[in-house]
Order: C-alpha cells, then structure tokens, then sequence
C-alpha cells in the first residue's frame, strides 16, 4: 500500500504543527503525522520547524529584545515556559488567517500522547515520522536530540523495527549515531536535497532504510522524470524506499490542474512508496483507492 505522510500535519488547513493540524491528518487518514523537532534551552523536543521562533509564531510582540546574532529567535535559547507564551501562527500566504488566537507549539511528548489516544480511541494505527532538525547545531549547545527522542519514542512504545515509526533527517551523522551508536532498529529514512551519487546511495543503504528526496529530483518543473527515473530505481534496486517532499494543492507544478494529477504520477508513473502531502485528505484518496492507485 502507498504511504501518506501528513506533512506538519494537516498544514494546508491550519497552522503547521499545532495539534489542531495533527488531529486533522489523523482524522483524514494520514499513515504518519510528521513533526519537525527543535529543542528548547532546558532540553524538551518541540513540534517545530526552523531554529528561528519568529516565522510560525508572535515572539516578536513578547521578546523583541531576545534575537541572537543572527537575528533570529532561537528556540534553544529560550525556556519551554517561555515558549508557553507564544501563539503559533501560519506561515504562508493564502492558507489559515495570520493573526489567529488559540494555537500553541506543542511538546512532542504532547503530539504522542495525542497521537497514542486518537489511535486509541479510533482503532487506527497511524505513526509518527519525527525529522531531527539541525542535530549538530543542537549538540554543539549541549542539546544532542538523539538520546532524548529515542527515550520519547520508547516511552510512548515505539521501539521495533514493525512500530510505525521513521525517524528522518538530513543530517546522515545523526542517523548514523542512532543506528551506529545507540543501536537503534527502529525505521530511518535519509532526507535528500541534492541528487546523490550511486555511492552515496549504496553509503545510505548500510545505514537507513529508505530516503525522503525533494521532488524535483524524480520530477523536473516541465513535469519530466529526471534520469528516467533512476533515483527510484537505484533507490529500490538497494531495498530503500522513497518517499519525496513536499506535495501541496496550493503550489501545484506548471500545467497540473490539481494536486490528484501529481500525486498519481508520483505515486503511479514513478512508484513512490510514500510522500509527504501538506493536504492528506487528499492524498490519503489517491493512495489507499485502490482504483484510483491501480495497485
Ligand atoms: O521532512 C520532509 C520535508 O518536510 C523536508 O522539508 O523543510 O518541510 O522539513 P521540510
Ligand atoms: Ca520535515
């Protein structure tokens, strides 16, 4: 079966991962809800996307004083109290109004507990698929995300190989040390900006167990296959699974008149076995529709 990833939850509707948008994707129908994960100056993993608070909330309004040198709120130079007082705002134009009232950057450890209870109270089994962002910048503030994800996982019972978990990131150190060091045997996928070569594929494969590509590198933006395809080909040919970013019904590819048309290429023509989708209700249609998936 074809893998929907509500990507930040279900972000095409509400505010990135506020729990209102993860419940929506479970609701929907999501195989996985995908939290972003930073951390916070006293060591607790939020649901976030960027090491800067001041994109997805209104931290300028409470701490205009408390910019690093880089201009940025940094979530790791700010208590989780801290963080309490923020409202989570949408982050592009077009999607749920900015000035909303009532969203909060929830604890990850809140999104499982959430998830535990719809899967409970539902009888769905949808998963999780944290990214790690940023793992060395964190480590090298003596906030390392590896250990305490791992702990949060096992404590919420993810801990086989067959729990529907995938722990993803770009960072193949970070991986690593989770295979390598920590000895972990749950699901980790290597996320892919650039196209890599066969070798680094064949590195990946002794390590993770699938990869998460941007798009454009199976589709180019005149909607052609890259290399016939040989990403997914090469991909599969080492037993990774491929699962591309980002798919959203508001930045449709030139030409697409609907997300459906792109996602049934990728899920069809191309063979993805899963992709991360900003709109899941959607997706969710394409890949477990039998008809509509052809499968
Ligand atoms: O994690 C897959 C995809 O989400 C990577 O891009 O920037 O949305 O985290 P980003
Ligand atoms: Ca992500």
């Amino acid at each position: 079966m074809k893998t929907v990833i509500a990507h930040r939850g279900a972000s095409g509707y509400l505010p990135e991962h506020t729990l209102a948008a993860h419940a929506m994707a479970h609701a929907m129908g999501a195989d996985y809800l995908e939290p972003d994960l930073v951390m916070t100056r006293d060591g607790v993993l939020i649901v976030l996307h960027d090491i800067d608070l001041g994109a997805t909330t209104d931290v300028a309004e409470h701490f205009p004083d408390r910019r690093d040198k880089k201009g940025r709120w940094c979530p790791a130079d700010f208590d989780l109290a801290e963080i309490r007082r923020l409202q989570a705002r949408e982050r592009l134009d077009g999607r749920f109004r900015r000035d909303s009232r009532g969203f909060q950057i929830p604890t990850f450890e809140e999104l499982l507990q959430l998830l535990t209870e719809l899967n409970r109270l539902t009888g769905r089994n949808t998963g999780i698929y944290p990214e790690t962002k940023h793992p060395a910048f964190h480590r090298e503030r003596g906030l390392a995300m590896e250990e305490p994800l791992l702990a949060m996982l096992a404590e919420y019972g993810y801990v086989r190989r067959s729990d529907p978990v995938c722990i993803q990131s770009f960072d193949p150190h970070n991986l690593r040390h989770i295979r390598e060091n920590l000895d972990s045997d749950l699901t980790l996928i290597q996320l892919l900006s650039e196209a890599p070569a066969t070798s680094r594929l064949d590195e990946i494969a002794g390590f993770a167990d699938g990869i998460g590509p941007d798009k454009r590198l199976i589709e180019d933006a005149q909607r052609r296959p890259v290399n016939n395809n040989a990403l997914v080909r090469d991909a599969h040919a080492r037993g990774l699974v491929v699962h591309p970013y980002t798919f959203r019904a508001d930045q449709l590819t030139a030409g697409d008149n609907c997300l459906e048309d792109e996602l049934r290429r990728f899920y069809l023509d191309y063979g993805v076995d899963g992709l991360f989708c900003d709109h899941p209700d959607i997706a969710s249609r394409i890949a477990h529709d039998p008809l509509a998936t052809r499968e």
